[in-house]
């Protein structure tokens, strides 16, 4: 839109892999708490969302997704509205299903990967392999001349971790990601969920704009009127900004993760394109069952 003022944003970042090969534990290590634990089973059921102040200062916007097979649209959905992937593969167990299921979400979305061989403390390590294997899938690894990033790293014994920072500030650095601050904003849901206290929850990253409380908003196919925004920490804030994460509270209905967030001028509005997305889903859904029937 014209005059509108770009301001630099924070990168979001995708973390993906196959299951079990780090993911969470990296995340854990860059946040320094210990989520991975207190997972149940120690399997990624969501796509967390959260902050993370580098040492250097800057912050990058973490997205972690589950690497179980069944979790596939999650991870295309977490390609989509991420700017740079970090592909995790474990040293040990080399590139796997997954490992190529999420290569291939983000070169679909035109999105750079960084790759981190993590578990490199194993004795069984074997990151030279995974060069390999990574370069005769159509990688082009930056230590054969290509332009991806290779980090060897352990989130066990946080060796590397410090070269993992540098090279994804290095790609958002070179990626010059701006936002703009003002006006209407745009956003997508990675994660929604019910409480029993406060309703149908929606963790969103604003793409652009400032969401504030009292805005109406449609959600995919859902509508509601913002009745507060908290951070990452659950502190209440007034507004949304470009690349944070924030919990959205008012919606009538539970949200899809994947679906964006739009702003409309009144309720009247909200309910209208509400109910004409619910109408469309519904028609879609008639027809794909009666397809299902020929
Ligand atoms: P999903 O979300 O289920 O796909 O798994 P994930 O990729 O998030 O893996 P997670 O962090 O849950 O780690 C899986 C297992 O590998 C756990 O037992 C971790 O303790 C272990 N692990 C993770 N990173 C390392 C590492 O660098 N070295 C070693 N030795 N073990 C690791
Ligand atoms: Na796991
Ligand atoms: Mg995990």
């Amino acid at each position: 839109d014209e005059g509108a003022v770009l301001q630099p944003r924070p990168a979001v970042v995708t973390v993906m892999g196959h299951v079990d090969h780090g993911k969470t534990s990296l995340l854990d290590v860059l946040r320094k708490t210990s989520v991975a634990a207190k997972e149940a089973g120690g399997i990624t059921q969501h796509l967390g969302a959260f902050v993370v102040e580098m040492t250097s200062g800057a912050s990058i916007t973490f997205l972690d997704t589950p690497g179980h097979a069944a979790f596939s649209a999650m991870r295309a959905r977490g390609a989509a509205v991420t700017d740079i992937v970090v592909l995790v593969v474990a040293a040990d167990d080399g590139v796997m299903p997954q490992t190529l299921e999420a290569m291939s979400h983000a070169q679909s979305a035109k999105v750079p990967i960084v790759v981190a061989i993590n578990k490199c403390d194993k004795p069984s390590a074997d990151p030279e392999r995974i060069r390999i294997q990574l370069g005769s899938e159509g990688l082009h690894l930056e230590d054969l001349g290509g332009d991806v990033q290779v980090v060897e790293v352990s989130a066990k014994t946080k060796h590397g971790l410090d070269k993992l920072e540098e090279a994804l500030l290095l790609q958002a650095e070179l990626m010059d990601l701006k936002a703009r601050i003002d006006g209407p904003s745009q956003a997508y849901v990675v994660e929604a969920r019910l409480d029993r206290g406060r309703g149908p929850l929606a963790t969103a990253i604003v793409k652009s704009g400032t969401l504030l409380c009292g805005q109406y908003i449609v959600v995919g196919s859902e509508w509601g009127r913002i009745r507060s925004i908290r951070d990452m920490l659950g502190r209440e804030t007034t507004s949304g900004r470009p690349a944070m994460p924030v919990e959205i509270e008012g919606l009538k209905g539970l949200p899809m993760a994947g679906d964006d967030v739009v702003v409309v001028a009144s309720e009247e509005r909200a309910r209208m394109l509400s109910s004409g997305r619910k109408k469309k889903l519904e028609k879609d859904r008639l027809l794909k069952a009666s397809e299902g029937r020929i």
